[in-house]
């Protein structure tokens, strides 16, 4: 064997320092594929996501999202599934069955999600688990979540401590924050709300109770601590780019903001001797009190 046989391409790229990209995309041969499709359409769309949804027999949706132009077949709502009087657990169920089923029968399907399938997204890592039991084979396709937005909003660099709880999660369960990371508490405007949204409107009841969390967070940071709800850029058309940040004092955090599908940032605790871990933020030098 020469040394060139037994290049691998890392060892490749080592040795010349430029990644040589080939032209063919490799698509992945499963069962069921588990699809995020981003957050900012079409902008968020990843050529294996458009490569996969075509092969697809079905690919269902929470939500569906109608893009002809790029080639994407239609998709199968399950947002019937939902209901204001229902559990959001039994409708996970229920969309777990149909996927696994369609599988089953004709592969391959998708089921296909916003932002990254692998983020707040109890289905899909139910649908990992559960397929390998029924010997189904699965792949994840890799897509941009709404964390990349927040951590672009805010500046914040993850790897130099980075902590994040589903909000209910984080409070029913007394969690206790490291305060020298920074954290993000998704679903907060949900706070406590156990029903799913109503499909006919498409809203989720706002929660009542965020005094609960705010009086949680208390137990570890100052009343006089901002935090931030923050929307970042999602949906289509020029809105996508841009975040909508709330900012309040943690003793006045007792509403779920006004974006629905926001996430709560709290900031790490000063004083904690980690200045260097934080990089100059736009968004934090002009986040006043609401
Ligand atoms: C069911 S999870 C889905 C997350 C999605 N799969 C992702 O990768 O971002 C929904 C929660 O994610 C958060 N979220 C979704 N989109 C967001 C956005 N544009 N900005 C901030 N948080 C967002 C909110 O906390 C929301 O309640």
């Amino acid at each position: 064997m020469t040394e060139t046989e037994i290049r691998d391409e890392e060892t490749e790229w080592a040795i010349t320092g430029v990644i040589d990209v080939p032209w063919n995309l490799v698509v992945p041969t499963v069962d069921v594929h588990l699809v995020g499709y981003g957050n900012r359409f079409p902008n968020d769309f990843t050529l294996e996501m458009l490569a996969v949804l075509r092969r697809c027999k079905r690919i269902f949706a929470v939500p569906p999202i109608h893009a002809p132009d790029f080639g994407i077949p239609p998709m199968e709502s399950l947002m019937h599934l939902y209901g204001p009087d229902k559990r959001r657990t039994e409708t996970y169920a229920e969309m777990l069955d149909l996927v696994l089923a369609a599988a089953a029968a004709d592969p391959p399907v998708a089921f296909a999600t916003y932002g990254s399938a692998m983020v707040g997204a109890t289905v899909t890592h139910r649908l990992l688990a559960e397929a390998q039991r029924r010997g189904l084979t699965t792949h994840v396709t890799n897509a941009v979540s709404s964390f990349d937005g927040i951590w672009a909003d805010f500046n914040i660099e993850p790897f130099y401590g980075f902590e994040v709880w589903e909000a209910s999660t984080f409070a029913r369960l007394g969690i206790e924050p490291n305060t020298r990371a920074n954290l993000l508490l998704p679903q907060a405007p949900v706070f406590d709300v156990a029903e799913g949204l109503d499909p006919d409107t498409m809203t989720i009841r706002a929660s009542t109770t965020v005094a609960v969390l705010r009086d949680h967070l208390l137990r570890f940071y100052p009343p006089d601590h901002m935090v931030h709800y923050v929307k970042s850029g999602a949906g289509a058309g020029p809105h996508l780019v841009g975040a909508d940040i709330e900012s309040v004092p943690l003793r006045d955090l007792d509403h779920p903001g006004r974006q629905p599908l926001s996430t709560l940032f709290v900031p790490r605790a000063a004083g904690t001797g980690n200045a260097r871990l934080d990089f100059d933020s736009p968004a934090l030098r002009g986040a006043q009190p609401a």
